[in-house]
């Protein structure tokens, strides 16, 4: 299922000292060729795989699909984490979950994150990733999702200690590779365990663990917060990925900062902006803002993303997905209401394409008039 080289036109991540994201991904106007200079604070490890950077795209349902991690990963995310996928192998066969389990090409090392409650089925479909490539299992146990939630399972698990450590030793007992482990701070802000949580997890092997600075209560309401995640960083030795609200380099710099985290997980601000990687990546290099990409750029990266979906998905899926995809790359852009209107009756691959590229020629010589 997986292939050793990257499909182009996602091609080339190369880790070596001389990778900047920068001249990674079609951002033909950044310097090339300038030596990556690595500290020692950010190098960031999980277990065997050492990871080109601080920045972790989230597991996103729905989202990170293979076109949009291999993107962000190409545009300077360290590591990115695939959709869950149910731990209940019997669900596989539907065509959701086949697409999702599809690896092939995608730059390593790849993590494959499992949702479910039952230790046994937990261990089992991680054996079954691993066997299909996963070179990394996360544990999702920090998506407040219903359809997760109603079978105890993702961020509802932390209320049960013990079935959590039940979980955690099944699945680190099963496979060779690394498990990581996403949870939020807390059942609710009465019960913030995560402390708890994230001691047993390293005392089961867990070699890093992602929090989310907001209660499964709070679901996605109010702001992140990091003092329980600096908590948490405090307690335990393994790698923490700290998560909730970041949506720009600075606010990076500061969560880092504050918390002593290792790393940094960035879900909501990546959609349909997955070049933050690369400005948080300089800005923690340089401490200097790159500019925010021109208009031709997004329109390639779009362009781009659109193709990858089309024929990852297929006509008929491909057109659908690209909707919201589009809809989040043109969010803060002009008349992008009017635009999308008439975006989501279009049902096949070459009018979208041609329906971008006029929207954005008008955007451009309307640029180009103003200068
Ligand atoms: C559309 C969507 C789908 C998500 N799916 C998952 C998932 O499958 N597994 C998981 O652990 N978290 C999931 N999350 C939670 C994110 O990984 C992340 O923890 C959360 O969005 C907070 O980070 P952010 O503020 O950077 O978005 C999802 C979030 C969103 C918005």
């Amino acid at each position: 299922m997986f292939s050793a080289s990257p499909d182009p036109p996602f091609a080339g991540i190369i880790a070596s000292l001389f990778w900047t994201p920068h001249n990674a991904f079609l951002g033909a106007h950044y310097e090339v060729n300038q030596p990556l200079v690595i500290k020692d604070e950010t190098l960031f490890r999980i277990g065997s795989h050492s990871i080109d950077n601080q920045l972790v795209l989230a597991p996103m349902a729905g989202v990170t699909d293979r076109p949009f991690r291999q993107l962000c990963r190409e545009l300077g995310a360290g590591l990115v984490v695939s959709e869950m996928v149910t731990s209940d192998s019997s669900l596989w066969n539907s065509r959701k979950s086949q697409t999702r389990m599809i690896h092939r090409g995608e730059a390593e090392p790849r993590s494959v994150q499992i949702a479910g409650s039952d230790p046994e089925m937990m261990a089992a479909a991680a054996q079954m990733n691993v066997e299909r490539g996963a070179q990394l299992i996360d544990i999702n146990m920090g998506c407040p999702a219903k359809k997760v939630c109603k079978k105890a399972a993702g961020s509802a698990l932390m209320k049960d200690e013990p079935l959590v450590n039940e979980i955690l030793n099944a699945v680190v007992d099963a496979v060779d590779v690394p498990v990581t482990l996403k949870i939020r701070t807390g059942w609710d802000t009465n019960n913030r365990n995560g402390v708890t949580i994230a001691r047993m997890a390293e005392d089961a092997g867990i070699a890093a663990l992602a929090v989310h600075g907001r209660t499964r209560a709070d679901a996605y309401k109010g702001s992140a917060e990091y003092d329980t995640i600096a908590q948490i960083v405090g307690s335990i030795d393994i790698p923490v990925m700290a998560n909730g609200d970041i949506d720009s380099p600075l606010k990076a710099k500061q969560v880092l900062d504050h918390t002593g985290a290792a790393a940094i997980m960035i879900g909501r601000a990546a959609q349909g902006r997955p070049w933050i990687f690369r400005e948080i990546d300089h800005y923690l290099r340089t401490g200097q803002q790159l500019p925010e990409p021109s208009l031709e750029e997004v329109q390639t990266i779009l362009s781009t993303h659109l193709c990858e979906l089309h024929q990852f998905y297929g006509d008929f899926m491909g057109t659908r997905i690209a909707r919201k995809h589009v809809g989040w790359y043109l969010k803060t852009l002009p008349n992008s209401e009017a635009f999308r209107k008439d975006f989501n009756q279009i049902n096949n691959t070459q009018d979208q394409h041609a329906s971008v590229q006029r929207y954005f020629e008008q955007l451009i010589t309307t640029e180009e008039q103003a200068a």
